[in-house]
Parts: structure tokens; sequence; C-alpha cells
């Protein structure tokens, strides 16, 4: 069989249904709203959950960075990307976030991937959730040492497994604090207390935590009251902080190292003016109108998981950020995508090898840019038309 025969994707289910919900190619995008031909949907499928991806302010933060700085500073950042803005703008997010020090990359996906070979050797044992993201796990893996995956959001489980790690030399424990697909936070006190008690190294994927979770936003470690942080930290800044990149963040000596020692950091391109520009204006809004912000993701999401699950189908997850619908099969996922979106609505649906075979699960996250009024309509739709009861 030659390499491109092999290299290929099934897509039979979505020719049968006549509908592929993925690479879908939108013309413009509002505030809570996409542009497909000359067609606005209702936006329950990005992680904006903020809706500041399109604030004026913001857009005006990332225009005047570039125009200081340029479209790219084309360099890495131990070369010419290290402006003035984007270290300070790395000080910044530690201090949000509630960690010592950072350093910030293109994407988040970057910033996972790089980290564990700088960090952990053949001699090393990971322990990892189950459910991690594609991104963590290609991390870890390619690490080449023992990886142990625990059940999700299991502490009996971690902990029996960390009584086995004792003959390695060093032991982390992986796990993300909201997880997307699931839609649940992870028990992360409880985490951080087994690796204190196992002389483990904790690292926490914050992305969908950062800008959501905590009494100001500032993600997992103000949510659990978690001070002195000695694990590692990394968060997407493509998600409530509406631009793009990645940060890992730490003690600093730690983050110290990393400046020098790892090569996915010093090899890459900065993150571009404009994305610090704009992650400048979303922690200025951050900072002073989070609780408004939040209430209206709540309440949204509120609205749409009562119409949902008050009205036969089985919603999962503890957060208050995200609807994650269990659907079952790939087709039985698809089809729930098309029927939303048939009705005006983009959502995304996750099927194998996202998540286990017949595990499909369609997500919503009804973000702050979409009004309370909308939502409501939204839910009448969803009681009227896509559950067929009047
Ligand atoms: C948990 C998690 N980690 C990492 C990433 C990657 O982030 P980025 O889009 O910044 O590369 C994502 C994005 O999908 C994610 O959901």
């Amino acid at each position: 069989m030659s390499l491109y025969n092999r290299l290929k994707i099934d897509m039979s289910v979505a020719d049968e249904l006549s509908f592929n919900p993925y690479y879908i190619a939108t013309k413009s995008h509002k505030s809570g709203s996409f542009e497909i031909d000359k067609k606005q949907y209702v936006d329950l499928a990005s992680n904006d959950y903020l809706g500041l991806s399109t604030d004026k302010r913001v857009l005006k933060g990332s225009f005047d960075a570039q125009n200081d700085f340029g479209a790219s500073l084309c360099g890495t950042p131990i070369a010419t990307g290290n402006s003035m803005r984007f270290s300070t703008l790395a000080d910044r997010l530690a201090g949000f976030a509630g960690v010592e020090s950072a350093v910030l990359f293109p994407s988040c996906f970057q910033a996972n991937t790089s980290l564990f070979t700088s960090i952990a050797g053949v001699e090393d044992v990971i322990l990892i959730d189950q459910f991690a993201h594609a991104s963590l796990i290609q991390g870890v893996k390619s690490v080449g040492c023992k990886v142990m995956p625990f059940l999700h959001n299991n502490c009996d489980h971690l902990e029996k497994l960390l009584k086995r790690t004792s003959k390695y030399r060093d032991v982390f424990v992986v796990t993300e604090s909201v997880f997307s697909t699931e839609g649940s936070i992870a028990p992360y006190d409880k985490i951080t207390g087994l690796c204190d008690q196992y002389n483990a190294t904790a690292v926490i994927d914050d992305s969908h935590g950062i800008g959501v979770l905590g009494e100001n936003g500032r993600g997992v470690l103000e949510h659990f009251n978690i001070e002195n942080y000695k694990g590692i930290y990394t968060a997407s800044l493509g998600k409530a902080l509406a631009n793009s990149g990645g940060m890992i963040g730490g003690p600093k000596e730690f983050i110290d190292y990393l400046r020098y020692g790892c090569p996915g950091l010093i090899y890459s391109t900065a993150l571009i003016p404009s994305a610090v520009g704009g992650l400048e204006s979303v922690l200025d809004i951050i900072e002073t109108e989070f609780s408004d912000l939040r209430d209206k993701l709540e309440k949204n999401r509120e609205i749409l998981h009562n119409s949902l699950a008050h009205n036969g189908f089985t919603v999962i997850g503890n957060s208050k950020s995200i609807i994650s619908v269990k659907c079952g099969s790939m087709k039985d996922t698809i089809e729930l995508a098309r029927t939303f979106f048939n009705y005006g609505m983009i959502t995304t649906p996750f099927v194998e090898p996202s998540v286990p075979v017949n595990k499909g699960v369609l997500r919503i996250i009804p973000g702050a840019g979409i009004s309370i009024e909308r939502c409501e309509d939204i839910a009448e739709i969803i009681k009227k038309n896509i559950l067929g009861i009047s």
C-alpha cells in the first residue's frame, strides 16, 4: 500500500449526513456570531468565554502594538522577539495566574509539547489524567519515560499509582483544570496535596480556567486558594484571554532555566505584537469587569443547560462555563451538531479519537458575547424545534 493510501481518514459519516462540522469556513466574526454563506450563526463553539475577542478596546490594543512594533518582531524571544512589552506581559500574566514567573510561547500546544522533554528524562515517571489534552499527551510521550495514566479526576487511583513511584528519579503529575470535552473541573487542591505528600511535581494546564475560574478570573490557583504554588502551570492565551499564545509559569529559578533550556521557546518566533497588545487590553478589562462578564457567561450557561437537561438530554460535568451533552455514536453526535447548525447555531461535536469510541459529546459554550435574551431565544428553539416539544 502506498503512503498516501494508508494516510486516509474515513469521512463516511459526514458524507452520509451531508454535513461536515469541521473546518467550516466563516466569512466574518462579530460579538457572539459568525457569518457563513451570507447567514449569521450563533457562536456556541468558540472558546471566547468572556466575549472579548471582538471588544473594540482589545482591537485597539492589538492595533496600537502592531503600530509600534510591526506585524512581527521576526525573532525568537532569546533574540529580537523580547520587546519590553512582551516581557512585561509575561510578568503580568504570571502575577495574574498566581505563579512567580512565566515565559510566553506562540501557542499552548507548543508550550505543552516543548515542556516535558526539557524537564524529564527516561529515569522519571509521569502520571497523567486519562482525558488530558492531546498536547499534554504528545509532550509526555516524547520523553520516552514510564507513563501511568490515572482515572479521570480520581484521586484514589492517583494515590494508588503514586505509591508505586519510589524507584523513579522525578515524579510528575499532569492534569487540566477545566476539561473542555467533559465540562469537568479537576480537584486540584487534592492533587497538589498528594503531590506534596509523595514528593511529586504537579503540572496543570489551565487553558480553560484562566479568565474563567476564581473570584477574579485568575484561574485554577485562585479558584482553589492555592498560594505559594511550587508546581508548573501552563495556559492558552487563545480562549478566555481572546488572543493567541501560550504560557508556562512556575518558580522563578525554573522559568529562568526554561529561558535557556527549552528549545520550543528559544528557537521559535515570539508571539506577534498584536497579540501582546490585545492581551494587555484583555487583562485591563478582566481586572475591572470580570464579575459582570462571569455572571453573563454563567447565566447563559444556566439557561441553555436547563433547556437541555430538563428536556431529555444528558448533560455532564460540573463546570459553569461549558455544556457537554452526551450523544454516543459518531453519527448521533454529528447529527445533533447538524440540527443545531440548521437552526443557526455552531457547536462542537467531539467524536473518536478525541473521545473514546461511542462516547461522543456535543460541546456548547454560550460565551458572554451572546446576550441573555438571545440565549433565552435559543432555549426556546431547543425546546420547540430541536426536541420536538411545543
Ligand atoms: C486543554 C488545552 N491545552 C492546550 C491547548 C492548546 O492551546 P493553543 O490553542 O494555545 O495552542 C488547548 C486548545 O485546544 C486545550 O484545550
